[in-house]
């Protein structure tokens, strides 16, 4: 089935989720960037894959995204969809609180995301089209388990799409957020905890296609997951406390 968009870039694309959107774009013949720092993994994807095109660089250096987006456009024509997905995770609670692993969380999480964005929205809001994907996660809608630096991270990314999605809404730009449960990807492979509706890279990239054709603002899977912290943020704090320590946190035994 052909896809929407002509041209798409993709940040955290040598691994996991990322590298399986890429590829489910290509596959569809979709131009696609395929960015992240690891050269040597973008270039085998790009070996592999002739509809990507490497295009490295750090998602925390503004100017350095600011630069790729330029060569992204000279070398593919205009942008039509963005998936802002780079991404790091690293446990932290009361435990082992550091505000080095906090700092790290929001500068690639959230920054990256915010870098991507202002290297990109000028040229859609002239051309008035284009689609942007920020990749959050469920961990951002309430406080949970070892999540201290990454979920707060998750959490500003969902309120910007939100912001940006209510600027946005009559300027011909699209702002969608996509917020996963587990997924199977070298980020959770060493959790020790129980991740349950746990999806494969390729499912999870099926599903945010299908979601970003649809338009949808908030692509959210697997729905077993998304519906139990849905609940989690309609309850007032006292009840969320016990659900959290009773229901949830089971589930997480290294807290
Ligand atoms: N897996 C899950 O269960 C899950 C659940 C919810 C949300 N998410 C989110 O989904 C996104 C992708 O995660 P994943 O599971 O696919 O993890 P992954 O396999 O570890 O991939 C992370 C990607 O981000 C890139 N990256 C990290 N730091 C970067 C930086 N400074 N600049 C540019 N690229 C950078 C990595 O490439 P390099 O190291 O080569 O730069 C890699 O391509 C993340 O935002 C994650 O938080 C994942």
């Amino acid at each position: 089935m052909t896809a929407p968009w002509r041209t798409a870039w993709i940040t955290g694309a040598s691994s996991g989720i990322g590298r399986a959107v890429a590829i489910a774009l290509a596959q569809r013949g979709v131009k696609v960037a395929a960015s992240a720092r690891s050269e040597a993994k973008l270039a085998e994807i790009a070996g592999q894959h002739p509809g990507i095109s490497p295009l490295p660089v750090d998602v925390t250096a503004l100017a350095a995204m600011t630069e790729a987006s330029r060569r992204l456009t000279n070398a593919l024509g205009h942008l039509d969809l963005a998936v802002f997905n780079a991404g790091i995770w690293e446990p932290m609670s009361a435990r082992n609180f550091s505000a080095a692993k906090a700092a790290r969380a929001m500068a690639v999480n959230y920054q990256g995301i915010v870098n991507g964005i202002e290297a990109i929205l000028p040229s859609m809001l002239e051309r008035g089209a284009g689609h942007i994907g920020l990749v959050a996660s469920i961990a951002g809608y309430r406080g949970l388990g070892p999540t201290a630096a990454y979920g707060p991270s998750k959490a500003a990314i969902i309120n910007l799409a939100e912001t940006l999605n209510n600027n946005l809404a009559m300027r011909g730009v699209k702002v969608s957020v996509i917020n996963p449960g587990y997924v199977d990807t070298p980020m959770t492979r060493g959790n020790p905890f129980a991740m349950p509706f746990m999806v494969s890279a390729e499912e999870a990239a099926r599903r945010i296609l299908r979601g970003l054709e649809k338009g949808k603002f908030e692509i959210a899977f697997p729905w077993q997951l998304a519906l139990l912290m849905k609940l989690a943020r309609l309850m007032p704090n006292g009840l969320f406390f016990w659900y959290a320590r009773t229901v949830l946190a089971p589930q997480r035994k290294t807290t």
